[in-house]
């Protein structure tokens, strides 16, 4: 998604911009630029569709000399890649620039209004909308004309907006998309993301929506949409850069998949005190709890696939039918939720544009509202009643991987809190399934030290046109997110359904070579899935289970087999996850593709 840098201070500009964009190439993206002002005023504007190697080339023989600027990677949305739609738009007269997350809804209106009175347009955009309002409305005095423009916006906006009016000044307007700012004695960075101002400062502050930061030289201060000065506190930040690189690894995500037993431990010491679930007053007390008569879950992708699992587990613990609805859907169809409903909101972000939207719809119905999220101080996080963090750190590969078994952790310590609030979990029970979740812990262990199986099985399937992964009960549901992610990275196309459903019509599919993969962790439901494998193996196909030590029947009737370690069968999911991204990860890597940024993916899918 599109990453914005700004910066005003005493130092260089262009150095600061240009390295906080780097860091967020990890996003995705598919144009670059950037602006600065130079003490005259003088504005400069340089936009490369491509990757920002192309822009540096271009900047190089440019010299921008300047101590303010914004810098902008777009992922397109209105308009082509290419370098009149990159970012910043700068006004008709050429004297205010623009950088933008998110999407302006009344562009249309507001571009017909501007076309009546004579301007004109040079990109598809949306964001050249906002930099000629600015000249429209230009009054003598930046903050002043930004209330203006910000009064005519309507959707969804992270701007930043220099102008050769008021050199030394530098704007962030805040709604519905994230922006921060990295502040010091010198200085402040105005950033879409954490990272690209971790390396300058560890002390940042965040914008709310509706919130306007105004920079000046190395001075700023904050003022509402209605131009009322606001109090805003400084939060210091404990990541640092080498949280956030590779460390060692190939890519991101194999580093990540490796990082999984130690942020799960990480997560379950957060939640758990003296051998039992401690939420503290991030959970809701006996009372709210009783109030609630529906459990919904939302969220989108992988997070989806996690709170599939984790409502099996609230059914299991609240003897309470849950319900879950995929976040884009949700937001349009809640004609049951009412102020009786807990909404268990899934982010790994916590700046998902339809999970965020889902939400509001139904904090705007009456219900109460619990995020998962692993990204503290976002959106999702700041609008929720109650925040359980993930405790994974930094996610950067677009595959998500430990966010997805730390979500279960979160799902699973938050039914136990319930089901302990409500009395209806004895003591005994209780600590019997925190021993299992801390046992996973050596359990994914093992799992991550027996990496091997993986190159040879990927050379099995690589060049497959498409996967079946299958799976029953809760290893459907593991199912589900195997070929989610073997779709993101291969761009091999994979479907996933209950094993038993394969007869009533896709079976038609599968013939000489087709891999199909199980997921068989249920005991209770091993005979079924054995007859399953049998099935297709008699009609060619190649099959991989992904089974539970000791089923040895499983071994006499797969092509090939990966064990996972017993467990307790609702925790399965997060052990049978790790065969899957590996053999996702091999197979990405086996076809030469980018492995940490597929093809038409970002990490943080911030539009609707
Ligand atoms: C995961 O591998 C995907 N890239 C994607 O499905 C992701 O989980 C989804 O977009 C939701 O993101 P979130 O957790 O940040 O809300």
């Amino acid at each position: 998604m599109c990453g914005i840098v700004g910066y005003c201070g005493k130092k260089n500009a262009e150095d600061h911009i240009i390295h906080g964009l780097e860091i967020l190439e990890y996003r995705g993206y598919d144009s670059a630029g950037i602006s600065v002002l130079n003490e005259d005023g003088k504005l400069t504007t340089v936009k490369r569709v491509g990757k920002l190697e192309i822009l540096k080339d271009a900047l190089t023989s440019l010299h921008l000399e300047g101590h303010v600027g914004i810098g902008h990677t777009r992922w397109a949305t209105h308009g082509i890649p290419s370098d009149k739609n990159a970012h910043p738009q700068v006004s008709e007269d050429g004297s205010f620039s623009v950088v933008h997350n998110g999407i302006i809804e009344n562009f249309i209106d507001l571009k017909s209004k501007l076309l009546a009175k004579g301007y004109t347009f040079k990109s598809d955009t949306d964001t050249e909308v906002v930099a000629n309002l600015f000249q429209d409305y230009n009054t003598g005095d930046f903050l002043e004309t930004a209330v203006k423009v910000a009064k005519d916006l309507k959707g969804a906006f992270a701007l930043g907006i220099i102008s050769s009016h008021y050199p030394g000044e530098l704007l962030g307007l805040r709604y519905q998309s994230p922006l921060v700012l990295g502040v010091d004695d010198q200085g402040t960075i105005l950033a879409s993301d954490i990272p690209a101002i971790m390396d300058y400062t560890k002390d940042i502050i965040s914008l709310e929506n509706g919130e306007i930061a105004y920079c000046q030289e190395d001075q700023r201060s904050f003022y509402s949409f209605e131009g009322e000065e606001i109090q805003k506190n400084m939060e210091h930040i404990d990541w640092n850069f080498e949280q956030a690189s590779k460390d060692g690894y190939a890519h991101f995500m194999l580093k990540e998949i490796h990082e999984q037993a130690e942020v799960i431990k990480k997560a379950l010491d957060m939640k758990i005190k003296d051998g039992k679930v401690s939420l503290g007053d991030q959970s809701f007390s006996k009372e709210e709890l009783a109030s609630f008569d529906k459990i919904y879950f939302t969220a989108c992708g992988t997070a989806y696939h996690a709170a599939e699992v984790g409502l099996r587990f609230f059914e299991e613990i609240l003897g309470l039918k849950c319900q879950s609805e995929i976040a884009s859907e949700l937001k349009y169809y809640q004609p049951f939720i009412d102020d009786k409903t807990l909404l268990v909101v899934v982010s790994q972000s916590g700046e998902t544009g339809d999970t965020l939207a889902a939400m509001e719809e139904a904090k705007a119905k009456g219900a109460k509202i619990l995020a998962i999220t692993n990204v503290v101080g976002s959106s999702i996080a700041r609008q929720a009643d109650k925040v359980q963090y993930c405790f994974a750190g930094p996610e950067i590969s677009v595959a998500s991987t430990k966010a997805y078994t730390t979500q279960l952790i979160c799902l699973y310590t938050i039914a136990l809190d319930f089901g302990q609030k409500l009395g209806l979990l004895d003591d005994q029970t209780h600590q019997a399934y925190v021993q299992d979740l801390y046992d996973l812990v050596g359990k994914v262990d093992l799992l991550l030290r027996r990496e091997d199986p993986y190159k040879d099985l990927a050379g099995k399937i690589k060049n497959a046109k498409e996967i079946f992964y299958l799976g029953r009960g809760i290893d459907y549901l593991s199912a589900k997110e195997g070929a989610l992610k073997i779709k993101e990275i291969s761009y091999i196309n994979a479907v996933s359904f209950p094993s038993g459903e394969l007869k009533h019509g896709s079976i038609a599919l599968l013939e000489d070579g087709v891999p199909v993969i199980f997921v068989i962790t249920q005991e209770s439901l091993l005979d079924k899935s054995i007859s399953n494998i049998k099935e297709v193996k008699a009609r060619g196909a190649y099959t991989l289970s992904i089974a539970m030590e000791g089923m040895d029947q499983v071994d006499e009737v797969s092509d090939d087999v990966v064990k996972v370690p017993r467990t307790n069968p609702f925790f399965a999911p997060v052990l049978a996850v790790l065969p899957q991204q590996f053999l996702a990860y091999e197979t990405s890597l086996a076809l030469g593709n980018d492995v940490d940024k597929p093809r038409n993916l970002a990490k943080s899918v911030t539009v609707e």
